[in-house]
Parts: structure tokens; sequence; C-alpha cells
């Protein structure tokens, strides 16, 4: 897959003042961001609960500068809770999440904005805007975040595109993408602005085998040519531990496990085997809790009598 590094080509295509002074391309110096720190996230003995239900229990997870870190659990263990923490969407019940040095639940309106600014998330369940054409959808966020000329939105959109192989669909709407082009379109959104921090929630969700390993490809490839260090969410055990450096599993909201990719695909501990070789039953029970079978047969019977 050709690609070229989004800063090599920012370099070429924009003066050195508009380089300097444009948040889009300058990720260093951000105030109040500390890029000296080993990890750019940092959580610590984090507890959330929704109403009075624990949903994450003692939490502690690092995001190492420069690496992908993929967070893996079934359905409704916490994964996309853990994500809205980072981003500051919720608040801890007890614990911290750092950024950069910050303590996220502490900045306020504007730091928590600046911060935003410098991640990019690739939702869930998250649309396109529909009523946008794909250019239009990439160039929003660089439109309502910097002063830059329209000339060089138009130049940062292309390269944005171009990185995610789809300069030549700048003119279709959402509806005329298929799954695939759609994820990749949403990629390229999410790197609008250059983040620091990319998080993506459950990247390979629908996809066919070559758009999936496609989506992987990009994923290692943005961030290492942006610099940046990303989370992924997903059940994608294979196509995950083929571009992660470090997984962490969550059961119940707590981590049950972590280590390397190559760790985790020797693991013994039953958990992770489980998940990893996509076994039916295990630790995770393909069973939703209930009676014991032959105790409510005997009472059907019984009652028949
Ligand atoms: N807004 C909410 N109010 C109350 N409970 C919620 C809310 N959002 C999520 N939950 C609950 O919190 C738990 C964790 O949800 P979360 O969305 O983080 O799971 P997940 O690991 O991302 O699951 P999935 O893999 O299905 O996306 C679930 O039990 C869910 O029902
Ligand atoms: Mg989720």
């Amino acid at each position: 897959m050709a690609f070229t590094p989004l800063f090599a080509v920012c370099y070429r295509l924009m003066p050195p003042l508009i380089l300097l002074e444009s948040p889009a391309v300058n990720l260093a110096g951000v105030p109040g961001v500390n890029m000296s720190q080993e990890y750019l996230v940092e959580i610590r003995d984090l507890n959330f609960t929704y109403d009075s239900r624990p949903v994450l229990t003692g939490i502690n997870m690092t995001i190492p500068r420069g690496k992908i870190v993929a967070v893996m659990g079934i359905s409704g263990c916490g994964k996309t809770t853990t994500l809205r923490l980072i981003g500051g969407q919720l608040k801890p019940t007890s614990g911290e999440v750092r950024v950069g040095g910050q303590v996220v639940h502490e900045l306020d309106a504007d730091g928590l904005y600046d911060l935003r600014r410098r991640m990019g998330m690739l939702f869930q369940f998250g649309a396109l805007f529909t009523d946008m054409s794909v250019y239009d959808n990439i160039a929003f966020q660089m439109r309502e975040h910097t002063d830059l000329p329209e000339a060089l939105i138009h130049d940062l959109v292309l390269i944005k595109l171009h990185a995610v192989g789809l300069r030549g669909a700048q003119k279709l709407m959402p509806a005329e993408l298929s799954g695939g082009m759609a994820r990749r379109v949403a990629l390229a959104r999410a790197i609008a602005l250059d983040p620091m921090l990319m998080m993506y929630d459950e990247p390979f969700a629908g996809l066919d085998p070559i758009s999936l390993s496609i989506i992987g490809e990009l994923i290692r490839k943005l961030n290492d040519a942006l610099g940046a260090s990303s989370i992924v969410v997903t059940h994608d055990v294979q196509e995950s531990l083929k571009i992660v450096d470090y997984v962490y599993f969550v059961s119940e909201g707590k981590i049950v496990a972590e280590g390397t990719a190559e760790e985790m695909k020797n693991s013994t501990v039953p958990y992770v085997h489980q998940f990893v070789w996509g076994e039916a039953d295990g630790p995770v029970p393909f069973q939703y809790p209930s009676r014991p079978y032959g105790e409510q047969l005997m009472e059907s019977a019984v009652r028949r009598v």
C-alpha cells in the first residue's frame, strides 16, 4: 500500500510560518501538555459507576508514546466507557486519567477543548455527516478549528484522503460509499488535525477480510507517520494482534491480563486463551447465568404430572 508520511508532504506544501502556527501540524509545545513523559496516557486506580452500578473497578493502564495499545474484552465490559473517560466525556467516580501529564477531569472547558482538538476518535457507531461530501467531511474540522486558508485546507484534505487511499472519492456523498470506504473516510476525518492520540472504537466491526486488513495497516501506518499514540478497542483479536504493541484484557470492568501481542498469543491464562482462540466455552460461559438445567427440567416435569 502506497503511503506518504503526512508531515513530509505538509512540509513541502506549507510555508514554514503557517506550519509553526497551525495546530493542525504542530503537535509539540501544546500549553500544559508535558511531552517529555514516557506515557502519553496514564490511568490510575480508575473507578467508574453508572448510577450505582460499577462499570470499571481499579483500572491501571498506560499508553506509551508512539505505541498502539489494544483494549479487548467481551461486549459490555467497559471498553467504550474507558475511551469516554480518556476523552473527558465522563468523569471518574474515583481515580484519574492523565493525558500528556494533565488530569483530564480537572481541566476547565477551554483546557478540555484544547486537549480534545489533539485527540482523534473513530467512533463505534460514528457516522459521517450524511449531508456533506467526503471532502467536506474532512475539511469540516480544519475549518472549525483552524484559520487556515481554503487553498491550504484543500491540499490537506487531499493529503488525508490520499493517506487512506480515497483521494478519488472526494466528491462522493456518504450514501455512495461502501462500509469499508466509509470507515476509511472516518479515519481520514479523525486524523484531520494530526492528533497526538488516536482512539479507535471497534474499527474492524462489519468489514470484509480485505477492508479489515487495510484498516489494520492504516492504523499502524498513520500512528507511525503522525508520531501519535493509539488506543484500539476491539473484539477482533486476530486482526489487532497483528498491529498492536501491547494488549489489556478487560473483564467485568477489571484488567484480567496484559502483555505484548506475542505474550497474549501464547498465554495460558484461561480467559485470554478462550478469547484469543475464539473458544465457545471457558471462563466466559456460553450460557447466560441461570438455574441448574436439570432442576428446571424436573420442575417442568413435576408440573405436567
Ligand atoms: N449511558 C449509560 N447509562 C447506563 N449504563 C451504561 C451507559 N452506557 C453504557 N452503560 C453500561 O456500562 C457497561 C459498559 O458499557 P460499554 O459501552 O463501555 O461496553 P463495551 O465494552 O464498549 O461494549 P461493546 O463491546 O458492546 O461496545 C455496560 O454494561 C452498559 O450497559
Ligand atoms: Mg463499546
